[in-house]
């Protein structure tokens, strides 16, 4: 079992950063190997739509996207974090995930090379906010929970917390725990999805 935690604020050390390590610990705990991406240590270009990776399920970019699209193929679950950078995810995010077009045909049908690398995958979703109603980073969810339905992954739900200042999510163990629990879920087989 992988579970691959992809970090998506540029604040190391962060809030979504330590829940990303909650989860990460979680999912160790039940026994995965788990791996952790920094999207702003990597060097990720946006989508070009040039539509040459619908044919061949690989993207003409080559950047540090390449890597990363293999992780994604071989992990059992994929845990994102993100903080809520102006109502919607982060521009290191973003770039990532429209880079995902490469999974699929012109039809947004799954390419047939990667249909049973995806059968049974996870999505799990961790968003930060400086909102202290933590329902403001929806749009976020929004992206997240329709792409992992499009995919067919099994969603593993999402913890939304609220925090401004670096590191101050330290003190909020009920999140925290929320986090932990999300990594565990998705490292566990025998576990159904939910909203
Ligand atoms: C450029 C930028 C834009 C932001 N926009 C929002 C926003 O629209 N709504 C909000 O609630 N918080 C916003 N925030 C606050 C962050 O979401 C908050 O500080 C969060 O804890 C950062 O998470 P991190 O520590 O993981 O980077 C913004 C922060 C930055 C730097």
């Amino acid at each position: 079992m992988k579970v691959l935690g992809i970090l998506g604020s540029p604040r190391i050390g962060g809030n979504s950063d330590i829940l990303l390590d909650q989860a990460l610990a979680g999912a160790q705990e039940a026994g995965a190997e788990v791996e952790k991406i920094i999207l702003s240590r990597k060097r990720i270009s946006g989508c070009l739509d040039c539509g040459k990776c619908n044919e061949t399920g690989i993207c003409v970019i080559k950047d540090d996207m390449g890597e990363i699209h293999e992780k994604i193929l071989e992990a059992d679950a994929v845990i994102h974090s993100v903080p809520l950078y102006f109502w919607a995810m982060t521009s290191q995010m973003k770039a990532y995930l429209d880079r995902w077009c490469a999974f699929f045909d012109e039809q947004w049908n799954m390419q047939k090379a990667y249909r049973l690398k995806f059968k049974g995958k996870r999505m799990g979703l961790i968003t930060v906010c400086g909102d202290s109603n933590a329902s403001a980073s929806d749009p976020i969810v929004h992206s997240f929970k329709n792409t992992s339905d499009i995919v067919g992954l099994r969603w593993m739900g999402v913890v939304r917390a609220s925090a401004g200042a670096k590191g101050e999510i330290t003190r909020n163990e009920a999140v925290k725990k929320k986090a932990y629990e999300l990594g565990k879920k998705s490292a566990t087989p025998s576990v159904v999805s939910q909203k």
